[in-house]
């Protein structure tokens, strides 16, 4: 037995136990039939989020850009991409999303900005040495003519992360070319980032998903990185350092400097009412080093990705639930949960696909449900969407055309929302930016809705038995030891149960709140959850 707490800061903040719905801005909703989802989009299908039972949304940013990395390049961060919408759309989203009770967290990137950022046009123009380089960081190669880059850092998305300018000048892009990284030792910097935040607290914001919050600096003398690796991408590289034991030398993420800007940042949003929040994505090496992003006067989340990495298995599922705790206790932050979002591939192809990996990202998502803390949901997986295999021709993810490898187009296809044809209501006549797969005929809301058993009705089922507990619970976790192939545990008045083996298990006693899936004869079937009271 195995019991973990969590300090409790009264009054609970809204973020504390929230479920936060991503969406993918691009792909959500098409007010205007362009084939690209839109801010109206997203205000139209306010109710639905609403319905559905979550407490807030999440959505990808929607800024002026070249949409070289969908929106990741942001050329300017206090406006709106006339492709999504206007500011007053903006304005329209946050106040329908507050009368309706939803939450609004914006995605902010700092790590790096747009190649068309007005910042960037005029380093370039101003040319070696200038002030305006100074914001981003430029240096002179190595080698006869400085023809080599500056250091052996290669790119998130594949390949090397320099780009030679004409002047002679290399400068560092952690990610695609198009996306220059900031100097974060420059006083400037900072102080834009300072105004973007007050701009959209100011509009009315409840939060901001802070983009490669572990990116922003970069060890001051730019050193080689010691094992040099291949080339690897989002996926590749970060599942294998959060699962690997031995750390890899990094000098291009997590230094330490990091932390005085989300002390900087914490007293900006702690001067606002309303319990404002920030969301940390850092892909660090170790679920420690991701806990000193949530010190009390730091960051409030941080992105539990161990459990987005941890394998259909009950005892790794029950490790990383200790874990998290133990990991977080020493902070006294708030767990977070997510198994899925538009990096990464989509938990029920991930769990095997097709029906029984269907059933098990089910499964997982109830589980996770029941945890203390905040859950962090994708748009799609409450209709069992699976990761698309999108045609060569028709990929947009600049790391496929770094590296010739599909990582991200297949979870970012449009949702389904009624109908029988492609693009499902999505939006007009004209088919949507990544195609839709025939079979999610059978998956929109409109054939979910009202329909037993199916995946929609199962996550607004969760989510409203889910609300007559997830506040007043004890925010600890008990887990039972069960059979190796069982995943339980004991939260207050609930039970959960997860068969993760391959034969029926009996259950407690007790009334059965939500199953993942038909019980059969009064016993959990494998790759099914249950909530018992
Ligand atoms: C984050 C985003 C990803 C983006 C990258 C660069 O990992 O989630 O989509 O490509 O940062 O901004
Ligand atoms: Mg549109």
């Amino acid at each position: 037995m195995s019991r973990v707490t969590l300090n409790d800061p009264s009054p609970a903040p809204w973020w504390r136990d929230a479920v936060v719905y991503q969406v993918y801005v691009r792909s959500f909703a098409d007010s205007d039939g362009d084939g690209l989802g839109d801010l109206p989009g997203i205000t139209s299908r306010l109710p639905y989020l609403r319905d559905l039972g979550v407490d807030a949304l999440w959505i990808t940013p929607f800024y002026p850009s070249p949409q070289h990395d969908a929106g990741y390049d942001v050329a300017d961060y206090v406006d709106v991409d006339p492709r999504f919408g206007r500011l007053a759309d903006a304005d329209a989203l946050l106040e329908k999303a507050h009368a309706l009770g939803l939450k609004v967290v914006v995605d902010l990137v700092p790590n790096h900005t747009s190649d068309e950022h007005e910042w960037f046009q005029k380093a370039l123009a101003a040319g070696p040495g200038s002030p305006e380089r100074e914001r981003f960081i430029f240096r002179k190669g190595k080698g006869r003519g400085g023809k080599q880059p500056p250091n052996n850092w290669n790119s998130v998305f594949g390949g090397i992360a320099w780009e030679r300018l004409d002047d002679g000048d290399w400068y560092l892009h952690i990610f695609d070319r198009t996306q220059p990284d900031l100097n974060w030792r420059n006083p400037e910097v900072r102080a834009m980032f300072e105004d973007v935040l007050r701009f959209w607290l100011d509009r009315g914001v409840d939060g901001f998903r802070v983009d490669v919050a572990h990116g922003l600096f970069k060890d001051r003398k730019l050193r080689d990185e010691k094992v040099h690796g291949t080339t690897e991408g989002p996926s590749s590289r970060h599942v294998s350092s959060l699962l690997e034991t031995d750390t890899k030398d990094e000098p291009m993420w997590d230094q330490p400097e990091v932390h005085e800007v989300y002390r900087d940042w914490r007293r900006i949003l702690d001067g606002y009412d309303g319990d404002r929040m920030a969301v940390a994505e850092a892909w660090t090496q170790t679920p420690a080093r991701t806990a000193a992003y949530v010190r009390p006067d730091e960051l409030q989340q941080a992105f539990n990705f161990a459990w987005l990495l941890a394998k259909w298995n009950a005892a790794d599922m029950a490790d990383c639930i200790r874990r998290t705790f133990a990991t977080l206790e020493p902070v006294g932050a708030n767990p977070t949960w997510v198994l899925s979002n538009h990096d990464v591939v989509r938990h029920a192809t991930r769990y095997g696909g097709g029906p029984v990996g269907v059933a098990r990202a089910r499964a997982a998502t109830l589980a996770m449900l029941a945890l203390p803390g905040s859950s962090y949901l994708y748009q799609g997986e409450e209709l069992g969407l699976e990761s698309v295999d999108v045609p060569e021709g028709l990929r947009q993810d600049p790391a496929w055309f770094r590296t010739g490898v599909e990582w991200r187009d297949h979870c970012r296809v449009p949702m389904p929302w009624k109908g029988t044809k492609a693009p499902f209501g999505f939006g007009g006549r004209k088919q949507p930016w990544l195609p839709m797969p025939a079979e999610w005929a059978a998956l929109t809301v409109e054939a979910q809705t009202g329909k037993r058993g199916s995946t929609l009705e199962l996550y607004r089922k969760a989510l409203k038995v889910r609300r007559t507990f997830a506040t007043t619970a004890p925010r600890e976790v008990e887990i039972l030891d069960r059979a190796k192939t069982v995943l339980a545990f004991r939260r207050g008045p609930v039970t959960v149960v997860l068969n993760a083996g391959n034969r029926p298990v009996s259950l407690p006693k007790g009334n059965v709140l939500v199953n993942s899936g038909r019980l059969v004869d009064g016993k959990l079937p494998p790759n099914t959850a249950v909530w018992i009271r």
